[in-house]
């Protein structure tokens, strides 16, 4: 018997940790381990097949460290992965009341909320626009929303790889809102969906007008999660309460902890996980 129950926040790579930063400091008694895929990110541009088997074997790592929950903390794998794993995997398993969420949902069901115009813009990864999961999670909730969607596939790679301060960071930033924008005068709200794009954030504000609202997800999830343990007491009494973090990477941990420091706000030191 496992003494640890930890939450679980997974991601490709280091974007989830923008999403851990919020759910850190909203929820910050419970225990948590983060694990990056960094070994095998970015997952943005792989089919369903690939990005379900990914995840679903870094779920399942998850699991074997006691996690009764985890938070798929990327959109790509929300979209491509979650549905499956809900219905089709853990049904199955050994422990069924272990629970996976993503961040889509919760995502959708507020962003209505941010716009006047009723036009929603969507960044994501070619993943997440082609699977379509926004348009339709939001007009779930805002049936008279418009949802405009853009995939920027080269904003991933610029952050993996550290790149997304330099100049050469502002001609992809630019080339893609001016792309989105074009699609709709109206839009007043752009959604970053992908838990990497808030690293460009401020040159993200930099370049677009005053008018339109740039929305980063960590705390919208981060509430949603705060909302889902008081409606589900069977699955918080679960979980251990000790404010441990345990950071894991597929990759190398010294370059994944320069790195995820910067992601996260405060100092990472992380071990290697073999899947
Ligand atoms: N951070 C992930 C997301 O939210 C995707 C990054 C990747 O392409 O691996 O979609």
């Amino acid at each position: 018997m496992q003494s640890s129950h930890p939450i679980g926040i997974f991601d490709s790579g280091y974007g989830g940790l923008t999403v851990f930063k919020s759910i850190a400091e909203q929820l910050s008694n419970y225990d948590y381990i983060y694990m990056g895929d960094n070994a095998r990110a970015p997952y943005g541009n792989r089919s369903f097949e690939t990005v379900h088997e990914y995840t679903l074997e870094c779920v399942e790592w998850f699991f074997k460290q006691g996690c009764p929950l985890v938070i798929l903390a990327c959109n790509t794998a929300s979209a491509k992965a979650l549905r499956t794993i809900q219905q089709q995997n853990l049904p199955y398993m050994e422990d069924p009341t272990r629970r996976v969420l993503g961040v889509i949902r919760p995502t959708a069901e507020v962003i209505g909320n941010y716009t006047k115009t009723g036009s929603v813009g969507v960044l994501g990864t070619r993943g997440t626009v082609t699977s379509g999961s926004y348009p339709i999670e939001i007009n779930h909730f805002y049936p008279s929303v418009k949802v405009r969607q853009l995939a920027c596939p080269m904003w991933v790679p610029l952050i993996e790889n550290n790149e997304y301060q330099n100049e050469g960071a502002d001609y992809f930033v630019k080339k893609y809102l001016d792309q989105l924008l074009t699609q709709d005068a109206d839009i007043d709200t752009i959604l970053l969906a992908c838990t990497h794009y808030p690293l460009l954030l401020d040159k993200i504000r930099q370049i677009l007008p005053t008018h339109i609202t740039a929305v980063a997800q960590g705390d919208i999830v981060a509430s949603s999660l705060a909302d889902y343990l008081q409606r589900h007491p069977e699955m918080e009494q679960r979980l251990t309460k000790n404010s441990v973090r345990n950071f894991y990477t597929t990759d190398d941990p010294a370059g994944f902890d320069e790195q995820a420091t910067i992601f996260f706000g405060q100092g990472v030191k992380s071990a290697a996980v073999e899947l």
